[in-house]
């Protein structure tokens, strides 16, 4: 049967956050909220996650590890309510109360449940904007959460906390995942009237849906069957469960877009990754900050690649790792090269084992392929650099900038003592300390001419 139509819009969204806790069983200096999640605060994704709801407020509640906590998330378009003590989930809600305003809907989401996705939390939003709904989740493991108690027919009674549960309680495998969303005026009035009389001596949250079944409210447990999402950070042990979780997540999203992805546990994304047709990554290959990544390119490997851009056709050998930095297309980079900001290379170019780029421009076709420094330089195209080149770009108080021209040829060894210029078509012997500017199209080396010692003598060990 079709539902009937409704002319009311839906009441405006407020999502609040609570990210107070200690987080006692992390045994860590660092706040719960601020242990890293792929490379970010916990409490970072959950935000994140309640912003993609656009929801007209979302405050969160922080209290240990308050400065720290907010200093690190400065610029969240957030606010924040201060829990000072931490006397539970109900008593952190209490501290909000006053800011949540009667029409709102309050959807309630915890700092250390970071995988949570908005499809989740979308049928609870959606839900009877007078009912009180709770997330549940069917666990094999259920001990630590607080159980859905339910009646013979079904009918959510109450939530008991695992340290509060009959032996028969226990044995109950619904799950609270601590999601729960409820309309503003009667969730106030229900926090108002919670009590601490229970085993850990806290306000619990949870309580409310007792209250609500008393007021004749209609609630509901909705199961989700992602039972990944929902899991709480409580421990190091969790952590790291967590953390696999959402590595098979991003793995995941990344196949479903074309990447063959050699094995989905040994990838890394920690930010977001913009990727071309078929895409080919090797084991080990961690990818931080927004990497793009251009059709047919392979990263081989142990590659750490952080905020930059690989072009089309481009291969990345192994023990490479990438910072800041922009590969054109068709270039071969490593094994074992390192780039550091500001790197901006053209098409072909090969930059190989032992090399060190920095803050350089290289053009098309040049190739730089075994041990060298090539900082602060501005290098054309078609250049040659000889094992061993060193752009020596510190004189101890400055940097200064080398240019090699379209062309050049630099011997091994050499030493381009900047700021110098090397001439397009230009060869450097083997072996120079280059001080000044070269001429282009002619032969330069620096270098005392070769003598033999006819006299010299090898010594010998001494006898003693
Ligand atoms: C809570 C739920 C439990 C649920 C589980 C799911 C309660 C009473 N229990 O238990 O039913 O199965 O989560 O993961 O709600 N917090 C504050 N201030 C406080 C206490 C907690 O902000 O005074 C925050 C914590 O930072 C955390 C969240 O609330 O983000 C949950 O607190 P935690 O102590 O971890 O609750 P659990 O024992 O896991
Ligand atoms: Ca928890």
């Amino acid at each position: 049967m079709a539902k009937p139509k409704t002319s009311k819009s839906p009441p405006p969204l407020c999502i609040v956050i609570l990210a107070a806790g200690q987080g006692t069983r992390m045994k860590s200096d660092l706040p719960k909220a601020l242990q890293p999640l792929a490379g970010r605060p916990l409490l970072k994704h959950v935000i994140e996650t309640a912003r993609s709801l656009n929801p007209a407020a979302i405050h969160v509640v922080y209290g240990h590890g308050g400065d720290r906590v907010r200093e690190a998330l400065k610029g969240e378009p957030v606010s924040w309510v201060l829990q000072t003590e931490q006397r539970g989930t109900g008593h952190a809600m209490q501290q909000v109360a006053p800011h949540l305003e009667d029409a709102q809907r309050v959807l309630v989401l915890f700092g250390d449940v970071p995988l949570i996705t908005a499809e989740t939390l979308a049928e609870l939003v959606a839900a009877d904007p007078q009912s009180l709904g709770v997330l549940s989740v069917e666990l094999e493991d259920p001990s630590g959460y607080g159980r859905i108690v339910r009646d013979a027919r079904g009918r959510v009674l109450r939530i008991v906390e695992h340290k509060d549960a009959s032996r028969r309680e226990q044995g109950i495998r619904e799950c609270n995942t601590g999601v729960l969303a409820a309309p503003a005026r009667a969730l106030k009035r229900w926090l108002s009237r919670l009590s601490d009389r229970n085993v850990q001596g806290e306000y619990y949250l949870t309580d409310v849906v007792a209250l609500a079944v008393k007021d004749k409210v209609a609630v509901k447990a909705h199961r989700t069957a992602a039972a990944a999402e929902v899991l709480g950070v409580n421990d190091k042990v969790q952590l790291a469960q967590v953390e696999a979780a959402f590595r098979l997540r991003q793995a995941t999203a990344l196949m479903l877009a074309g990447v063959t992805i050699v094995d989905p546990a040994r990838l890394d994304v920690r930010g977001s990754v913009h990727v071309g047709k078929d895409v080919f990554l090797d084991a080990n290959v961690v990818l931080e900050g927004v990497v793009t990544l251009g059709d047919r390119a392979r990263i081989g490997p142990n590659c750490v690649i952080r905020d930059s851009a690989i072009g089309a056709d481009t291969q990345v050998f192994p023990n490479c790792v990438i910072d800041r930095a922009v590969i054109g297309p068709q270039c071969n980079i490593g094994p074992f090269a390192r780039f550091r900001p500001a790197a901006t290379l053209g098409k072909s170019v090969h930059i190989g084992n032992f090399v060190e780029v920095k803050n350089s421009k290289i053009a098309d076709g040049t190739k730089a392929n075994h041990l060298t420094y090539l900082g602060d330089a501005i290098i054309g195209a078609a250049v040659n650099v000889g094992a061993g080149t060193i752009t020596c770009n510190y004189d101890g108080a400055n940097k200064w900038q080398t240019h090699i021209d379209d062309g050049a040829f630099i011997g091994s060894g050499a030493m381009l003592v900047a700021p110098v210029r090397i001439g397009a078509g230009a060869t450097i012997g083997a072996g120079s300390t280059i001080t000044q500017d070269t001429p282009a199209h002619k032969l330069t080396l620096e270098r005392s001419r070769q003598t033999t010692v006819d006299t010299w003598e090898r010594p010998k060990k001494r006898q003693s």
